[in-house]
This record gives structure tokens, C-alpha cells and sequence, in this order.
């Protein structure tokens, strides 16, 4: 069986901590989407490490850990990562598996990213400038070099065909183009990485060892309301962040998936630009920035903080049929009351619990329903689900009804054991 875990907000839900958890209990963890755009943050022995393209089933000593087909790969940013966590993985290139089939990140994808995002000015979307929408375009494109390329005599002819295809079209956006020649060097020292890794016929590899009863988690990056379909358009990310990227993104048939983690915090943030209907503009979102630490883990771009929207979390919880729910960095609000959700769209004064077309098209006044805080018994200090304060346990509960999904776990802390099992 294969179960996938992802984000339901927009993405920094704590995803990275959860895998790292959860990975005790699986054989292979795999990345289905996205690329060194994310940034998953883990707690090894009281040491903060980052994840950009590398599963972090890594520190589970007995875990397999697979770059699936749908990933896009910076060989740069990989060969960066897999330098700073063999220190602490010694054992981490025998456990590291590369589909052949996922695309590359070139250094002129960088280039035209950062191009697309100056031309588009007051209406970028605030990308993590690291290649992405460029590399999945020549994806789609049918343009687009992929990890099998780098073992043939002819990479560097399709390299420079593909680099110059870029050049064209950078002439057509008038801004300055980032010195991207300076990448260039790097990107061939890490390609002769990328050649030496585990680099396999992914499909297949999965498919054995579904055959062979091994248990795998799908890990994904962004989150739903990131999703390239589903997401706040155009404001999101290039791929299929929500269940169905993991069947496209792995080569693994629907039947074999079982549980979907979905994972929310218990408010909500989003970094870069878009549609945010509860974001709180005034000091209540500056505390919640300060009580959850909320800088972007891969650009350090401080996240835009609000209340938890269970209009657009419920939409997130259809799209990927989610089995259990998450619920992370519930101690970042053990100071607050009151607490709100959000559990209607007010659109020219007509209640509606659908996501609207285009949220960037529509004045959105979100409706409330105001909760209790847990003041005077912060979940910080509980170890249990017993030892949880009676308004927190309300508030889930609330939760839980409106979103028609259970939770699973309860993250009340960074460390891998901050975690309390729901029953
Ligand atoms: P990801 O992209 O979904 O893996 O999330 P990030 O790593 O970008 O951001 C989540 C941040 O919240 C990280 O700094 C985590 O260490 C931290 N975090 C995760 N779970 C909790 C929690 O339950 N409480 C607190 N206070 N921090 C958490
Ligand atoms: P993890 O996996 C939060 C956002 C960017 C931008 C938009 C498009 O750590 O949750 P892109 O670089 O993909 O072209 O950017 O998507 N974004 C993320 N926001 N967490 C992420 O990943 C993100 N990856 C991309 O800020 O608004
Ligand atoms: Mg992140």
C-alpha cells in the first residue's frame, strides 16, 4: 500500500516534521512533486535541518528514499543537500534512489524564472525564484532534459540546445538578466554528482516493492491551495500537489493508495503574493508571526499570518479524499483568545462555503465562529491526548465536524516527539 501525506493550506504546514515521524512506520518515503521550492524542516537530536528535494524519511536509519518522476531537480541545490546531511546520514547515498524520468532544473530555468518575475512587476506571483514554473513549462513543452539525459554521451549538445532556447526567449521579457553564466560551472560539477547517485527506473522499483508488501509514504511539497488546477490561480505553484499528483508524479496505479494525511496548522499563513481571505493585516497577525517563528524556511521571506480558513481547508480535504487529518503548531496559539475559523465566504453580501472561481476577482469577507483559548492549560506542556485543556479539545472537535475528516495526530512542538496520537 502506498499512503500519501500533504500540505492543505498553502503550503509550511509542518510537513517535513511529520514525515520524519511517520517514516518510523514505512519502508520507502517518495516525493511526488515539486522542487528545491520547498523547504522541510526537521529537529535531528536538537539540530534544525532543511530538506529542499531530498524525502525526509532520511533519518529513519532503515528508510528507503525516493526522487519520484514529478519532481523537478535543481542538481545544484542536490548535490548542496546531499553534502550537508551525509555529515549527519553517513549512509545516505545507499538510501537514496533518483527516478530517471524527473526533469532538471537548468541554470537559465533560474534565469527566466527571475525574468518572469521582474517583467510581471506589482503582479508577480512571488516565486521562490528557483526554476520551477520554467522547468515544469518545458515539461509540458516537451522540451525538457530529465535525470536519464545526464548518463547520455549527448547531454551536454542537448544542454546547450535547450540553454539557448532559453536565451531566445529571455530577449523577450525587458529586464535585466541575472548573471546566470556564474550557475553554469556548478551545474556540470553536480551533474557529475547526479551520474554517481542511485538513478532507477522508478516505476518499476516501486512497483517491486509494492509487490513485496513494503509500506510507502508519499510526501508532498506546497500545499493544496498551491495546486496548479485547484490552487489560487495564477498565484500558485507548477504541479499536482494534491492526491492525485501522487498516481502522475510516482507511476503508481490509484488502487494502490490507502490513507491520505492531510496536514493544516491550527491558523494559517502563505508566503509570496495572493488570495489570503483571513489574513489578519493588524497586531494579532504579527503575534501570530512572532509566536510561530513564520519565515519562510527556503527564502526566509516572513509568512503572511490569519486565522484558519475551514471554507478553503474543506475543499482541500475533497480534492484529496483525506483519511486523517494533522493538525500542527497548535502551542503557537496557546496565548491567544479568542481563537477564530473562518466557516463562510461573505461575496457581495451572500453566504457561500464554495471557493469561488478566481479569489483574486472577488472582495471575500470571511464569517467567523469565535472559540475559547486554552490560556491556562497550554497544549505546550501536554504530553497526551488526555492531558489536552477542554477548549482545545472543542476546537478540534469543531474542526473535525466541518471538514467530515478525523484527527490523527496533534503537533504541539518542532521536535519529531512533539506529537500527541488522537484515539
Ligand atoms: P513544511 O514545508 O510543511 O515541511 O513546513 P516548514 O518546515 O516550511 O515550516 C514549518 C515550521 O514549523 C518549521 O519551522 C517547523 O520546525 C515548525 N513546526 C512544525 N510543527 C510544529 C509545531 O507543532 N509547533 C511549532 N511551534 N512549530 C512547528
Ligand atoms: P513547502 O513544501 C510555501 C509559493 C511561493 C510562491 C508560489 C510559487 O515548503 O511547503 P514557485 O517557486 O513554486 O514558483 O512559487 O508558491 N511556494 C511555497 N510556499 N511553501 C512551499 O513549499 C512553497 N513552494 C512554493 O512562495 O508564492
Ligand atoms: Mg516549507
Amino acid at each position: 500500500m502506498i499512503d500519501v501525506l500533504l500540505g492543505l493550506q498553502w503550503g509550511d504546514e509542518g510537513k517535513g516534521k511529520i514525515v520524519d515521524y511517520l517514516a518510523g512506520q514505512y519502508d520507502i518515503i517518495a516525493r511526488f512533486q515539486g522542487g528545491p521550492n520547498a523547504g522541510h524542516t526537521l529537529y535531528i537530536k536538537g539540530e534544525k535541518v532543511v530538506l529542499h528535494t531530498i524525502p525526509s524519511g532520511v533519518f529513519q536509519s532503515h528508510c528507503l528514499n525516493l526522487i519520484g518522476n514529478g519532481v523537478v531537480i535543481d542538481p545544484v541545490t542536490l548535490s548542496k543537500e546531499i553534502a550537508e546531511i551525509s555529515v549527519l546520514c553517513p549512509d545516505l547515498l545507499q538510501r537514496l534512489f533518483v527516478s530517471q524520468k524527473a526533469h532538471l532544473i537548468l541554470p537559465t530555468h533560474r534565469a527566466l524564472d527571475a525574468a518572469s518575475e521582474a517583467a510581471k512587476g506589482t503582479e508577480k506571483i512571488g516565486s521562490t525564484l528557483k526554476g520551477i514554473g520554467p522547468a515544469y513549462m518545458d515539461k509540458t513543452g516537451r522540451n525538457g532534459l530529465r535525470v536519464g539525459d545526464v548518463l547520455s554521451p549527448s547531454f551536454t549538445e542537448k544542454y546547450n540546445k535547450l540553454k539557448n532556447k532559453h536565451l531566445q526567449m529571455m530577449k523577450q521579457f525587458d529586464v535585466e538578466p541575472v548573471d546566470w553564466q556564474q550557475w553554469e560551472p556548478q551545474f556540470f560539477d553536480a551533474v557529475e554528482q547526479l551520474r554517481k547517485l542511485n538513478i532507477v527506473n522508478a516505476e518499476y522499483w516501486l512497483d517491486a516493492h509494492l509487490k513485496a508488501g513494503k509500506k510507502i509514504l508519499a510526501e508532498g511539497a506546497q500545499g493544496s491551495m498551491l495546486d496548479i488546477d485547484f490552487g489560487t490561480y495564477p498565484f500558485v505553484t507548477s504541479s499536482n500537489t494534491i492526491a492525485a499528483g501522487v498516481c502522475s508524479g510516482l507511476g503508481i496505479a490509484p488502487t494502490w493508495i490507502g490513507d491520505v494525511y492531510g496536514i493544516t496548522k491550527s491558523y494559517c499563513t502563505r508566503v509570496g503574493s495572493g488570495p489570503f481571505p483571513t489574513e489578519l493585516h493588524d497586531e494579532w497577525g504579527e503575534a501570530i508571526r512572532k509566536a510561530g517563528h513564520e519565515f519562510g524556511a527556503t527564502t526566509g521571506r516572513p509568512r503572511r499570518c490569519g486565522w484558519i480558513d475551514l471554507v478553503a481547508l474543506r475543499y482541500a480535504v475533497m480534492l484529496s479524499g483525506v483519511t486523517k487529518l494533522i493538525m500542527t503548531k497548535t502551542d503557537v496559539l496557546d496565548s491567544f483568545t479568542p481563537i477564530s475559523a473562518a466557516t463562510a465566504y461573505s461575496i457581495n453580501g451572500e453566504e457561500t462555503h464554495e471557493l469561488p472561481f478566481d479569489l483574486c476577482d472577488v472582495e471575500v469577507t470571511p464569517v467567523y465562529t469565535s472559540f475559547e483559548g486554552w490560556k491556562d492549560t497550554p497544549v505546550s506542556n501536554c504530553s497526551s491526548y488526555e492531558e489536552l485543556p477542554e477548549s482545545f479539545i472543542k476546537y478540534c472537535k469543531f474542526v473535525e465536524e466541518y471538514l467530515g475528516t478525523t484527527i490523527a495526530y496533534i503537533s504541539n512542538g518542532t521536535g519529531r516527539d512533539n506529537l500527541i496520537v488522537a484515539p
